[in-house]
């Protein structure tokens, strides 16, 4: 966006977290003549930093003004959110929005809108917050092969697992204290069972790969089950559990998507991430692996995010998706996984179809295992092993299988 003498005009719909993030620069930028237009909330008697002049409570107030450039939709409601960016690219014009929910489960559509009516739909804050990675992907990744994309992608999974790792307390007692600073909602399911993290690999699967996939077709496992014993078995193998987010180009010319907890160790980029912050690894056919670490949510670090964007796509630019013509097609089902496990007994894990089993314990009160299944195998599985309260986490290729079960034995012989 140039420094300009006259005036252009942002609507925006929401002003909680984001869009009083996305006010805050608007205001500090005014050389930029950015002037927003009206700002579309929910509830009348809410008490607000701005005054009652500055907000209307009906949508199509600021759908149908035909003096605004450019629209940010920043509601917390997918459902809504959906029904005024169709509405908005219906009408061909420019909108930015931070829903990664609504863009991931509608991107099919979303990108047939852009396509028939020529408007633009642009959505860097809905994954990572203030990271860049979607241009990034879409723009300079735009024309070179990549082989894998992976990353913590949830700031509020990562702040509980963190806890766990340094301090050693509970995984109730983590999230309470993440609930209470902010960091995590206070129905946090969406964050600690992987579907906030799936949504935004949803999303980097199309512009990194080509791939528009719906997020119910991909493998995602949260970290909620896990438990202070596997935290420590980890620690003895100078690993961390993380919860991570990959799409990587398999074997076939499949592309693998999955949302797992996993042992990260020390060597990789995505051990260093800790607390509420996210990471992404970029491994591009020729330039190697890059690794970008930031603020993944926050009002002004997501507020910055959407800025760049309406910075953007008032200087004309658009996602080009270059990869979705040379999309190949698969998903590797077919897949193995190789898997730590632990459920409370032995007796719950009889009926899965693991291969390759290597016992970790010979404790009586839960079992500890390490084994192999295919995707398809355990997403077939996965509501008994979500009933049992089975925690599952993938294990790093090269992990020395001896050192693990070294260490486990080691720690079982501690207790007894
Ligand atoms: N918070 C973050 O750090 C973060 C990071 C990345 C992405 N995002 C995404 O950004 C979006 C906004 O998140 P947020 O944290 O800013 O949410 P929030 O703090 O809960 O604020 C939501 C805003 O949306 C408004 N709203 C809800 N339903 C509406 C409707 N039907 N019509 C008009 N306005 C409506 C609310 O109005 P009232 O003020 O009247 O209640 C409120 O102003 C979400 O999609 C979220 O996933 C958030």
């Amino acid at each position: 966006m140039k420094i300009r003498n006259d005036k252009r005009r942002i609507g925006i719909f929401g002003f909680g977290c984001v869009g009083q993030g996305l006010y805050d620069i608007i205001q500090a930028n005014p050389q930029y003549g950015l002037e927003v237009a009206s700002i579309c909330v929910k509830t009348r008697n809410k008490q607000r930093s701005l005054p009652a002049s500055a907000f209307s409570y009906d949508p199509n107030q600021l759908l149908h003004d035909e003096s605004i450039d450019i629209f940010a939709e920043l509601i917390s409601d997918a459902d809504e959110a959906l029904t005024i960016v169709r509405h908005l690219l219906k009408a061909g014009k420019t909108v930015v929005s931070a829903n990664k929910k609504m863009v991931a489960e509608n991107l099919s559509e979303l990108l047939q809108l852009q396509q028939q009516y020529g408007g633009v739909l642009l959505y860097e804050a809905a994954v990572c917050g203030s990271i860049p990675i979607v241009r990034l992907l879409d723009s300079y990744f735009g024309a070179e092969p990549l082989k894998q994309v992976s990353g913590v992608l949830n700031g509020s999974s990562n702040y509980i697992l963190s806890k766990l790792y340094y301090e050693g307390i509970s995984y109730q007692e983590a999230l309470a204290q993440a609930q209470a600073l902010g960091f995590a909602e206070a129905d946090p399911t969406l964050d600690v069972q992987g579907n906030d993290a799936l949504n935004k690999l949803c999303i980097v699967a199309a512009h990194a790969f080509g791939q528009v996939v719906h997020p119910e077709e991909v493998l995602c496992f949260g970290m909620q089950h896990i438990h202070a014993e596997d935290v420590a078995l980890a620690q003895a193998i100078g690993a961390k559990i993380k919860l991570v987010a990959s799409a990587q180009q398999a074997a076939g010319q499949q592309l693998r998507l999955q949302v797992l907890p996993a042992f990260v160790l020390s060597g990789n980029e995505l051990f260093t991430v800790d607390a509420e912050f996210n990471g992404v690894q970029v491994e591009a056919e020729f330039a190697g692996t890059q690794f970008l670490k930031g603020r993944g949510a926050g009002s002004h670090p997501t507020g910055s995010a959407v800025w760049a964007d309406v910075a953007a796509a008032l200087s004309g630019f658009r996602y080009s998706y270059s990869k979705k013509q040379t999309a190949t097609a698969g998903r590797g089902e077919t897949e193995v996984v190789n898997l730590y496990i632990r459920a409370a007994e032995a007796a719950l894990l009889e009926n899965l179809p693991l291969q390759e089993v290597l016992s970790l314990t010979d404790a009586t009160h839960q079992v500890q295992v390490i084994c192999s299944i295919s995707v398809s195998e355990l997403r077939k599985h996965q509501e008994v092993i979500e009933k049992a309260g089975i925690f599952v986490a993938s294990l790093p290729i090269g992990l020395n299988k001896e050192e693990l079960l070294a260490a486990s034995t080691e720690r079982y012989l501690s207790f007894v």
